[in-house]
């Protein structure tokens, strides 16, 4: 059982499970501390300073997202000092900002917006640190998402986030001072880096650096499981005017935990694309007598396409499902053993995927079937 441990914040007596921090035990406790560079999902780096605290018999201020909870700690999170110290950093922050709030995609959801209205701040005490090559140019060569240089606040979550979630390694932060940045190896374009595009950087960005190249929000959600591989990620399509143009994981769900591959994330727009095939297609070989007689069953031709088609003469005819089905297994018939092999998709369920091996072993007799997922 895990032990908890008494502190004192603020003069608020709490009890907090051992081996968690002074930010997570405040949290817990309804006490706001200010903070940029925290993420729950990934690993503390203490870089923003902002939820800094006093701690009694300490001789200085410690991060609260860094330091771990102690019986019988005295921690003060706000007062006169601290607030004074918020408010340089912010400031410093900010003049190495591109702080245009109206024309930023993040805006109303930015961590740094509600910080300023959180702290007092004397905007332009600091401008003459401002950087002077302001206009960094932004990579937009990744398809799904965007990075702006110019709003990056340094707080290395989405480095973070591509190696401790991701496993991917794609960015890390290169040179110092004001040169400092998010860079890919050798600074070229995502694009020809290793990124996998899964998004989860952007997913935690706190900030309006990485964002998704299609900014329009949901008006609602619809709770699903993805469909392009057998894994079975839970997922929120976000939808408006009635089309799906957001994705995000679901944190409940067990499989994921709320993250997504690049298919999950941006791969859903073969939804209500006009190309997408809802019927089957089946090729007619003259050869077979049989075939050819459900061809010839065939209705009348030009109708808009709501049934399975056969390609006769290069051009596709429509047929009823019966006769798709029919069609397929009098083909079918014509080969048995090695004669025939199967390939099986990953968007199958299990469940369909253990009939079409137990169809292909034991009515077609062969063990020629493979998987997409493992090619
Ligand atoms: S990143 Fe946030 S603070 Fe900066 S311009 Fe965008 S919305 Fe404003
Ligand atoms: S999209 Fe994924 S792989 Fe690419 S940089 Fe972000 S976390 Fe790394
Ligand atoms: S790109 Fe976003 S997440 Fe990455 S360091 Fe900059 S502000 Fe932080
Ligand atoms: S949130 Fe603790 S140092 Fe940034």
């Amino acid at each position: 059982m895990t032990k908890h441990v008494p502190l004192t914040i603020n003069g608020v007596e709490v009890r907090a499970p051992e081996g968690t921090t002074i930010l997570t035990a405040a949290q817990d406790a309804g006490i706001y501390i200010p903070t940029l560079c925290h993420c729950p999902d990934v690993s503390s780096q203490g870089v923003c300073r902002l939820c800094l605290v006093k701690i009694e018999k300490r001789r200085r201020l410690e991060p609260s997202c860094r330091t771990l909870v102690e019986e019988g700690m005295v921690v003060v999170t706000d007062d006169a000092e601290i607030e004074q110290l918020r408010q340089v950093i912010l400031e410093l922050i900010l003049s190495d900002h591109d702080f245009n709030c109206l024309l930023c995609p993040k805006s109303g959801n930015c961590r740094l917006q509600e910080l300023v209205t959180h702290i007092d701040y004397n905007e332009r005490r600091f401008n003459r640190f401002e950087h002077v090559a302001k206009e960094l140019p932004i990579d937009t060569s990744n398809p799904f998402f965007n990075f702006n240089p110019n709003k990056c606040i340094h707080c290395t979550i989405c480095v973070r986030t591509c190696n401790e979630i991701s496993g991917t390694h794609a960015i890390d932060m290169a040179h110092r001072g004001y040169d400092l940045k998010v860079s890919t190896f050798a600074n070229k374009p995502l694009k020809e880096s290793v990124c996998v595009s899964c998004g989860e950087c952007v997913e935690r960005c706190p900030v309006g650096a990485l964002t998704p190249k299609k900014v329009e929000h949901p008006t609602r959600e619809v709770k699903t499981t993805c469909t392009h591989c057998g894994v079975g990620c839970g997922l929120y399509l976000g939808i408006r005017g009635g089309a799906i143009i957001r994705a995000r994981g679901d944190r409940e769900n067990p499989v994921n935990q709320g993250n997504l591959c690049v298919r999950g994330r941006y791969g859903h727009e073969f939804v209500d694309c006009h190309e997408r095939l809802s019927f089957p297609l089946v090729r007619a070989y003259d050869e077979y007598a049989q075939a050819s007689s459900i061809v010839d069953e065939v209705t009348e031709k030009g109708k808009p396409v709501t049934a399975p088609l056969v390609k006769r003469e290069g051009k596709f005819v429509e047929i009823t499902w019966d006769q798709a089905i029919k069609y397929v297994a009098s083909t079918l018939s014509h080969y048995k053993g090695d004669q025939f092999s199967a390939i099986s998709s990953a968007k199958c369920t299990n469940e369909e995927n253990y009939l079409f091996q137990k169809f292909v072993r034991v009515v077609m007799g062969t063990n020629n079937i493979d998987h997409c997922a493992r090619l």
